[in-house]
């Protein structure tokens, strides 16, 4: 008798850690569809890539800005509303000079793919370009 029930518990806690583990990856789940965090390798890939391809000779090491391009750090956006894709479509149209807002700009932006040809590599700049910013 004593043996049977001792069986029974362990069964029950079984199936209880079952619940409590598939709620948490549930969870988890949930979490990661709101909001994916880049990884150390998309993000790394993207500095690598700001250096490649000299966005730093007018965005600044830190993407803080220069008199040759604005900062790309702060929440304010002038081609683009700051998500992931719209960082992606102002860099493969690049910005003409008569697209500027900033006319004192000695130049304008050519379009990334005068630079850069992979798609994956591309992308993962539009992902540190927006981890630079603020919103
Ligand atoms: C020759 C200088 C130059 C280089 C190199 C350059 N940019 Fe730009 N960038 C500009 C200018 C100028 C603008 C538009 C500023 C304006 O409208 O007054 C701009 C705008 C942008 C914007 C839009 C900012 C906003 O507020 O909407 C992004 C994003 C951007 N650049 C990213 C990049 C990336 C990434 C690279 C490297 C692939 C790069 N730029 C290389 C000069 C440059």
């Amino acid at each position: 008798m004593r043996r049977t029930s001792s069986i029974w518990l362990v069964s029950v806690s079984g199936v209880g850690l079952g619940v409590m583990l598939s709620a948490c990856a549930s969870t988890q789940e949930g979490a990661e569809s709101a909001a994916i965090p880049p990884s150390e390798e998309t993000l790394a890939l993207g500095a690598g890539a700001y250096r490649q391809a000299m966005c730093f000779k007018c965005h600044g090491d830190d993407g803080r800005g220069t008199a040759r391009g604005p900062d790309l750090t702060d929440s304010e956006w002038l081609h683009t509303n700051g998500s992931v894709a719209g960082i992606e479509t102002v860099m493969r149209q690049g910005v003409s000079k008569e697209k500027m807002k900033d006319s004192s700009r000695p130049f304008g932006m050519n379009p990334v793919t005068n630079m850069i040809n992979d798609d994956a590599t591309i992308e993962a700049l539009a992902v540190y370009v927006k981890s630079l910013s603020t919103s």
